[in-house]
């Protein structure tokens, strides 16, 4: 008995409270772990009396050089999709250690009641490290929901519009299209601004916006993951005009300021988690004016008011958005985490512009996105080929989305520094051979 209440104890431990990431490359004359939070905790509780165990930090370049071997050692491949997309490899090892007894409760994750304490902790730690992340002020709610981005089309109108509202959409691209006909159904949706003439490879000068005064929100798509556009710095509708993103693509890439936002929301499986979760992160005062036609499950202050435990969770889901916040805090956080994106989005766009025009982004510089990053080639057999070389050498899921073609590079956090670093070796002797 007093085993197993320690085994949870220790199961409730907050994440952060567990040891860092960089702890897990701990290096001594004798003796040398890599491993999971889990199994360094039992490793280290061994340690002393097997060899000297010294935790020591690495620099960012040999964890880099580590996470290049390991990939190679479990056969992975550098997985270049849009969503559903690559995840830190400590994250999924750690996840595949507790999937059968969570951390000692006897359980997995999936056969645990979502009101149990076990879970309890679980989603309070997961909304801390992103409320750490994103320095999210206290008077907002943050809700892990379900039905992906695409159900907060309808979910956004409905809880903050009457129907005769006015909402104004820039569309700059599918995606943000796709909310905007979705609105429509809720309220009167207004594009005032669209990229559709220019192939969505641009976004909206500042004085270029001219909105519809007294318009409820405006409505942005915070990077278009189909066409590879990205705003660098945000609209700001002004008057009592709210402020609403759909940062699916690129939540979790950098700092954002939230206080700009009257709501933000992001499905998970780009950067920070498996299909299946939503983020939604909105104002307080905001909630509990819904559209009498709102579903109870679109309704945002039904889940803020039940911790996003009105109905079951996904749960497994929550728990690995929990592990990805926590790694991403282990790493320094979300400056750190715009560093390294930029510097791997410039190696991409840097060989692209260096190509002589062999391969060709059709995004305007200014807007290009540090997520997924479109480029073309003279024809579409060269592109087969050159597809077919990438998967052969072990990069995949580089096809452009199927509206569009050519191919994208979709470089979320968790794809690693040597992915992109392969690709653009593979792109220069691809060019070497092909040119004419
Ligand atoms: C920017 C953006 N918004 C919305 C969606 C739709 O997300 P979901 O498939 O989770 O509904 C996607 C999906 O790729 C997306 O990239």
């Amino acid at each position: 008995m007093a085993v197993r209440n320690m085994q949870l104890q220790t199961a409730l431990l907050p994440q952060r409270d567990l040891l860092t990431a960089d702890q897990r490359f701990s290096t001594a004359p004798s003796c040398r772990f890599f491993t999971s939070k889990t199994s360094l905790r039992r490793s280290l509780s061994a340690a002393p009396r097997l060899c000297r165990a010294v935790l020591s930090t690495p620099s960012l370049k040999d964890e880099s050089k580590h996470q290049n071997k390991e990939y190679e050692d479990d056969g992975r491949v550098f997985n270049f999709a849009a969503g559903p997309a690559t995840l830190p490899a400590s994250v999924l090892k750690q996840a595949q250690e507790e999937l059968y007894n969570w951390r000692g409760s006897g359980m997995s994750i999936m056969e645990m009641s979502h009101r149990g304490k076990e879970f309890t902790s679980i989603i309070q730690n997961a909304e801390a490290s992103l409320r750490s992340l994103l320095k999210i002020p206290d008077d907002y709610a943050v809700l892990f929901l379900q039905g992906g981005a695409t159900t907060q089309f309808a979910s956004v109108p409905l809880n903050l519009c009457k129907p005769e509202d006015t909402a104004d959409y820039i569309v700059s691209g599918s995606w943000s299209d796709k909310a905007f006909k979705e609105g429509q159904k809720y309220c009167t949706a207004k594009v005032v601004w669209s990229g559709k003439s220019n192939k969505y490879t641009d976004l909206p000068q500042p004085g270029e916006l001219s909105l519809t005064p007294g318009a409820r929100f405006l409505h942005i798509c915070a990077n278009e993951t189909i066409h590879g556009v990205e705003f660098k710095d945000y609209p700001s509708p002004g008057g009592d005009t709210l402020l609403v993103a759909d940062m699916s693509s690129n939540f979790c890439s950098k700092p954002v300021d939230v206080s700009k936002f009257a709501l933000i929301y992001a499905g998970a499986q780009k950067n920070i988690g498996p299909s299946g979760v939503t983020i939604v992160i909105v104002r307080k005062d905001l909630l509990g004016n819904s559209q009498k036609i709102t579903p109870v499950m679109l309704d945002y202050k039904i889940h803020a008011d039940n911790n996003s435990l009105y109905n079951t969770p996904p749960c497994f889901g929550i728990y690995v958005c929990g592990l990805v916040f926590s790694d991403l805090l282990e790493k320094g956080g979300l400056r750190a985490a715009e560093q390294r994106n930029i510097e791997k989005a410039k190696l991409l766009y840097d060989a692209i512009d260096a190509s002589n025009g062999f391969f060709k982004c059709p995004v305007k510089k200014e807007v290009r996105s540090l997520m997924n990053v479109p480029f073309t080639m003279e024809t579409p057999d060269l592109e087969a080929a050159f597809l077919k070389e990438a998967a052969a050498g072990g990069m995949v899921q580089l096809k452009g989305h199927r509206s569009v073609g050519g191919i994208r590079a979709s470089i979320y956090n968790a794809m690693p520094k040597a992915g992109v670093e392969k690709l653009v070796a593979l792109m220069k002797s691809f060019q070497e051979r092909h040119a004419s």
